[in-house]
């Protein structure tokens, strides 16, 4: 039985997806509430363990294989941090889920939906969020910021062109459209503090924020 509330971050690089999850954490730690933060890949010894391979530039990765590592995590977050979690009625906010594989490996590798589909909710025990942010950027904006933050480094996906962005993108958009129950999008290109009232406003109906 799930007690607690699952709310996901999703977006592009640079979206501001992490910085935003802190702040909604910070303020329902403050108003006393149970809150387990996590980031995909990762969150697990095995996540921890899979997310170098994927994020850093040294190991040959082909599609399928990126695909299947990416559940691998998942599918050990779930079972070993966010259903338990759930259970003891915890808000667990994720940075990431299954959106960004259905944006990434569908919407910009090109994989088949209907797989990746299966495959995920196979690997996430069926649990789907009950909220889920959609931080919308245009790409040019995310990898200005990006930038800005840390210079000239760049990670695996970052070194995509930025059409791979624009595909993620879109994918997105269309997932939004196909889910307006779960899914809030919430336009980033502007200040943190305009967009965590946003994201309050998405996730009042669900949690108590005072
Ligand atoms: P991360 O540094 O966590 O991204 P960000 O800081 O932008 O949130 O790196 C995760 C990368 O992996 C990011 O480029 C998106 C990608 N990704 C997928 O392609 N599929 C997935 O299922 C997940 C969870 C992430």
């Amino acid at each position: 039985m799930r007690k607690g509330t699952l709310i996901t971050f999703e977006g592009i690089e640079g979206a501001g997806k992490s910085s935003q999850l802190e702040l909604l954490a910070k303020q329902l730690r403050s108003a006393g509430r149970n809150v387990s933060a996590i980031r995909e890949p990762g969150g697990t010894e095995l996540g921890e363990g899979i997310r170098p391979l994927l994020k850093e530039k040294g190991t040959p990765v082909c599609e399928k294989a990126e695909l299947l590592l990416f559940l691998a995590s998942r599918a050990q977050l779930v079972h070993e941090r966010i259903l338990p979690a759930l259970a003891e009625g915890t808000i667990v906010l994720c940075d990431r889920y299954s959106d960004s594989t259905l944006a990434y490996q569908w919407g910009a590798r090109g994989l088949p939906i209907q797989l990746v589909k299966e495959l995920d909710r196979f690997a996430a025990a069926a649990c789907v969020p009950d909220r889920t942010i959609l931080l919308d950027l245009p790409p040019e904006e995310g990898f200005r910021r990006i930038r800005a933050a840390r210079g000239g480094l760049s990670d695996r996906f970052e070194e995509e062109p930025l059409a791979f962005f624009q595909k993620v993108r879109a994918a997105y958009l269309q997932i939004a459209r196909e889910n307006p129950q779960r899914i809030a999008i919430v336009d980033g290109f502007r200040s943190p503090e305009t967009v965590q009232l946003a994201v309050n406003a998405a996730v009042k109906e669900l949690v108590t924020l005072s």
